[in-house]
């Protein structure tokens, strides 16, 4: 018996980075996994090896439309959805004074917006499935502020807050809908396309050393074992909350090897 056996979930942004972990963790636990992205070509080659548990699906998540026909995709081909993995974002980061309106709606459309979008289009689902799982990915930027990342840190503390308004709603229905708070984990977010991972690489890696209590970046499977933990049943009295995968990054201060003030 797996952990996921029966489930079948969408996953968002799910053709690269985290999504793609998380398509992979959930596939070997059992599940049948729609992975929904506006990355069309990649999103295919990941289903592709992943295997025949997986779908790709297109979807802009800013796009009410493009909601409804990619979960009628996923259920046609799969039956009724149970888990909602709203996990598409984007980064781009600048000085409060130097961030456009344009970027700032850019970033809070899909990483705010579209989880919103998300969670309304898959709840009729869920009810004709009887019960549901939704993961809304938000960050360590959703529980502290961080420079020079405005946008990204007002979607991510939405994100975190309509969590919980959703979980009021969707109780009495078995809907859980819960958060999870990535630290540094090394992929392409905020990089331009065709620019590799491997640019920022030491640069997050330096600093999370210096941060984190565990003293090294988070790995793509860490955060997908929460998303597994919060599909599955084993999660079944958490609702509402906030799980936190950052290598102790938000634990407090000082950060290790630096001089206590105390
Ligand atoms: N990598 C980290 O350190 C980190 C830390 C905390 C939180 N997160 C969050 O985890 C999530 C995944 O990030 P990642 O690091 O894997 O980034 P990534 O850039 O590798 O993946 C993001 C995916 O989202 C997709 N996407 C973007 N806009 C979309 C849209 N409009 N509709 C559908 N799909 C869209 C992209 O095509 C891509 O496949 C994001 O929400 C991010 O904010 C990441």
């Amino acid at each position: 018996m797996n952990r996921l056996d029966g489930e079948v979930a969408v996953i968002t942004g799910g053709a690269r980075g985290l999504g793609r972990a998380i398509a992979e963790a959930f596939v070997n636990e059992g599940a049948r996994v729609c992975i929904a992205d506006v990355r069309t070509e990649l999103a295919q080659q990941t289903a592709a090896e992943i295997g025949s548990s997986a779908i790709a699906v297109e979807l802009d998540v800013t796009d009410e439309e493009s909601w409804a026909y990619a979960l009628a995709e996923g259920e046609s081909a799969f039956g009724a959805l149970t888990v909602l993995v709203n996990n598409a974002g984007l980064a781009e980061g600048a000085p409060i004074a130097e961030t456009t309106l344009e970027s700032y709606r850019r970033v809070t459309e899909v990483n705010q917006t579209g989880v919103f979008l998300g969670m309304k289009s898959v709840i009729p689902a869920m009810k004709r499935a009887g019960h549901g799982s939704i993961i809304n990915m938000s960050s360590i930027d959703g529980m502290v502020g961080s420079p020079r990342i405005i946008s990204y840190i007002a979607s991510k503390w939405a994100v975190r807050g309509m969590t919980k308004a959703v979980a009021m709603e969707m109780g009495p229905f078995s809907i859980r809908v819960n958060s999870i708070h990535p630290g540094h984990v090394v992929t392409e977010l905020g990089l331009p396309d065709g620019v590799s991972a491997d640019a920022i690489s030491e640069m997050v890696t330096k600093h999370t050393e210096r941060h984190a209590p565990l003293q090294r970046t988070g790995l793509p499977s860490e955060v997908a074992a929460m998303a597994v933990f919060l599909a599955s049943n084993e999660s079944s009295y958490c609702t509402g909350s906030e799980f936190v995968v950052d290598g102790g990054f938000t634990a407090g201060y000082p950060a290790p090897g630096s001089p206590n003030p105390w």
